[in-house]
């Protein structure tokens, strides 16, 4: 199946369920199906497959599943980019494209958010802009298939 006709994957980590109620000082009030909501409008014709777990293995699944599956993948791997070198060897066997988001700014946050071990093996990191991060995200995985075809 060519890469276009494939969906992009976006993955979300633990406690993004809880969106729009959790710490919505940092995070905003923005729920889990606004951020839905801002993809498929920032996707637009393009189909996504939007999902999100609380668990690592399953995000690890998942990230198997879009080796095969997907032609790019978001990820906001949530508190699992600060610990999860699982996480990161997933990201690292990739075919395909992945773009780290983050809603917060985690660079401007305590120190042991500083460090992703996604980032480093990511085409890419967008971070601090809420929900539009992932619009941001979306608009740079149409670009980049764009510059590759
Ligand atoms: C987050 C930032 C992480 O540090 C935090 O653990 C999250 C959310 C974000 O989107 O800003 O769960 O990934």
């Amino acid at each position: 199946m060519p890469d276009r006709d494939k969906p992009l994957f976006i993955l979300n980590g633990p406690n993004l369920n809880l969106l729009g109620v959790r710490e919505p000082e940092i995070y905003g009030r923005a729920t889990l199906a606004d951020v839905k909501a801002v993809c498929e409008r920032a996707a637009g014709a393009r189909a996504i497959d939007f999902r999100q777990t609380n668990h690592e293995g399953v995000l690890i699944d998942w990230l198997h599943e879009a080796r095969e599956k997907a032609a790019a993948i978001i990820l906001n791997p949530g508190a699992y980019a600060h610990t999860s070198i699982a996480l990161r060897d997933a990201v690292s066997a990739l075919p395909v494209p992945l773009i780290e988001v983050h809603l917060s700014n985690i660079a401007a946050r305590e120190p042991f958010r500083h460090h992703s071990h996604v980032a480093g093996v990511a085409k890419g990191v967008v971070m601090g802009f809420g929900a539009e991060s992932y619009a941001l995200a979306i608009a740079a995985a149409l670009r980049l298939e764009g510059a590759v075809s």
